[in-house]
């Protein structure tokens, strides 16, 4: 049987809700390791675009695992939405000219509900 490669050098990672807090520390984290980024916002396209700065910035300093120039994308999409979700996955794919090897499905917002007894439809979609 063959091994698992688990060495993520160098893939290209597509981080859904990355202009939110979680998506963008794990952006950081994968820029970290030399992957390529695809990057997803929804409505915050100022976040986005300045964490694709950031994480340029720190690849040029430091040298990246494969000592190349990471490639980072931003995507606008809502996801509630399967056209513009479909169009994504295409358009990450033609812009980066390569398959996506690694989801971040991120995206969301959360909302506190106290009395989980009874939560109405409309709340779950
Ligand atoms: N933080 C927590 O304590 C916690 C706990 C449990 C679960 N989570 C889950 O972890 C995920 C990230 O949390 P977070 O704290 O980083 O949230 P956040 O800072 O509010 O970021 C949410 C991200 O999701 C994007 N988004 C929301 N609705 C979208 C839609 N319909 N289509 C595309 N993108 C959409 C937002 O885009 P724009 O801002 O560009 O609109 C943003 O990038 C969420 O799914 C959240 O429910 C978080």
């Amino acid at each position: 049987m063959s091994q698992a490669n688990n060495d993520i050098t160098g893939r290209l990672v597509l981080i859904t809700g990355a202009s939110g807090g979680i998506g963008s520390a794990c952006a950081a984290e994968f820029a970290k390791h030399g992957c390529d980024l695809a990057l997803t916002y929804s409505s915050n396209k100022e976040s986005a675009e300045a964490l694709k700065h950031k994480l340029l910035a720190g690849s040029e300093k430091e040298t990246t695992p494969l000592g190349n120039q990471l490639k980072v994308t931003i995507h606008k999409v809502d996801l509630a939405s399967p056209e513009e979700t479909t169009k994504l996955c295409e358009g990450v794919q033609k812009e980066h000219g390569r398959a996506i090897d690694i989801l971040i499905s991120n995206a969301g917002y959360g909302k506190r509900i106290r009395d989980v007894s009874f939560v109405p439809l409309p709340e779950i979609s």
